[in-house]
């Protein structure tokens, strides 16, 4: 058959004839988008939400990133940290000031995963011991030592003997986790400090105050899991700026290439100081192509002021729930929003509107990951869809 007079329905049989069958897709086979819109196959537009994953901060396709990364694919496509390269210089120095007072050292890898596994093994090493705290609720990733400190059993299940001993703390519980981490006295303890898939659950900085405070005590490392948070989703570029608590090492990923798959680690200067050459390493890990967008990425979020955007979402978002009783949590490009009845269906009734929307472990709650970029309208043309998604539910079922 000829490619170009496929449908949906035969490009999704095709990719599904090749691809390990793991992840349940959504029936939109995407190839365009700009801002916060993507579009299908058949010329669909969809409002993105889900914002790529969580991805898409800046909006898709920002034409600065894009030309920054159509730049550098002349110039020069890939070299390893064998080299020195001018690029990566730029993209770390940004990273490295836009970050908390006394975080000056970045290191690059590819997956929020990735991310954490090196935090992981920097803390195991500078503190000789191998136990980590984790927290229940988190999700840090899918490879080995991030899953082992991931809570879910049902990504846990089968590899559980993959890594040191991890012990679940409470979330948002001061006193609680304190006591864990006293018992525990771990190498780290590892958090996502805005718990995403947990449905967008938040703790106060007093709960923030002590880990820290615990983690100083029994001389642990403190590891924000930032890999949604950064990047400006909750008004700083780092969720420890927003809240005033800052960890050890924090774990930058999603956003921070505007759509290319780059991630960072960024230390703390004593912290940094414990490494020494040849302990970590990474052949893509700071490759010309993915420095290309995190420093294009990040002058757009500087120039754009998209902090301050997301804090205009949230406040546009914050109205629609609330006049329509909805609770809701989360911070900036980052909200839950509670049901209280199954969002599935929800879900699936506002993509026929044209609209993508996510789920969490909480089958009550809705995720937003919002581009920061998203209009009021935009915002508008969501509640009304749902109020209408809502009506008709409710008709089915009455
Ligand atoms: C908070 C958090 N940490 C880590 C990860 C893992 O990132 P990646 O899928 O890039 O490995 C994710 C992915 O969704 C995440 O949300």
């Amino acid at each position: 058959m000829k490619q170009e007079s496929m449908t949906a329905t035969e490009w999704m049989a095709f990719e599904d004839e090749t691809q390990l069958a793991t992840y349940r897709k959504w029936p939109i086979p995407l190839v365009k988008a700009s801002g916060a819109m993507v579009e299908d196959v058949d010329g669909n537009q969809y409002l993105d939400l889900y914002g790529g994953h969580c991805v898409a901060f800046l909006g898709h396709n920002h034409p600065e990133v894009v030309k920054a990364i159509k730049t550098q694919a002349d110039d020069l496509l890939f070299y390893s940290n064998a080299v020195y390269a001018p690029v990566r210089a730029r993209a770390s120095a940004r990273v490295a000031r836009l970050s908390p007072e006394g975080m000056n050292t970045v290191f690059f890898v590819n997956s929020g995963a990735e991310a954490n596994e090196v935090a992981l093994k920097v803390a195991r090493k500078a503190t000789g011991r191998a136990s980590v705290v984790a927290v229940e609720g988190d999700f840090h990733g899918r490879t080995m030592g991030s899953l082992s400190t991931t809570w879910a059993k049902k990504y846990r299940d089968g590899y559980e003997k993959a890594f040191g001993p991890v012990t679940f703390a409470p979330f948002a519980d001061a006193e609680a986790a304190a006591r864990v981490i006293r018992d525990a006295r771990p190498s780290a303890v590892i958090i996502e400090p805005i718990q995403s898939m947990g449905g967008m659950r938040t703790a106060d900085r007093a709960y923030f105050e002590a880990l820290r405070a615990a983690c100083d005590d029994v001389g642990a490392m403190l590891i924000f899991d930032e890999v949604q948070t950064g990047v400006g989703r909750t008004g700083s570029f780092s969720y420890a700026q927003t809240i005033g608590v800052i960890p050890d090492m924090i774990t930058m990923a999603k956003s921070l290439g505007g759509g290319v798959p780059v991630s960072a680690l960024i230390l703390k200067d004593d912290v940094a100081a414990t490494v020494g050459y040849g302990e970590q390493g990474t052949t893509f890990g700071g490759g010309m192509l993915a420095m290309a967008a995190v420093d294009a990425a990040l002058r757009v979020v500087e120039e754009e002021k998209l902090s301050e955007r997301a804090l205009k979402v949230w406040d546009a978002l914050v109205e629609g729930c609330e006049q329509r009783g909805l609770r809701y949590q989360g911070a900036g490009c980052l909200m839950g929003i509670d049901f209280d009845q199954p969002v599935a269906p929800i879900i699936v009734e506002l993509r026929k509107h044209h609209i993508l929307t996510g789920g969490s472990a909480n089958p009550n709650i809705m995720r937003l990951m919002p581009p920061a970029v998203v209009t009021r309208e935009q915002v508008d043309q969501f509640f009304t869809a749902l109020d209408a998604v809502m009506s008709t539910l409710e008709e089915v079922s009455a």
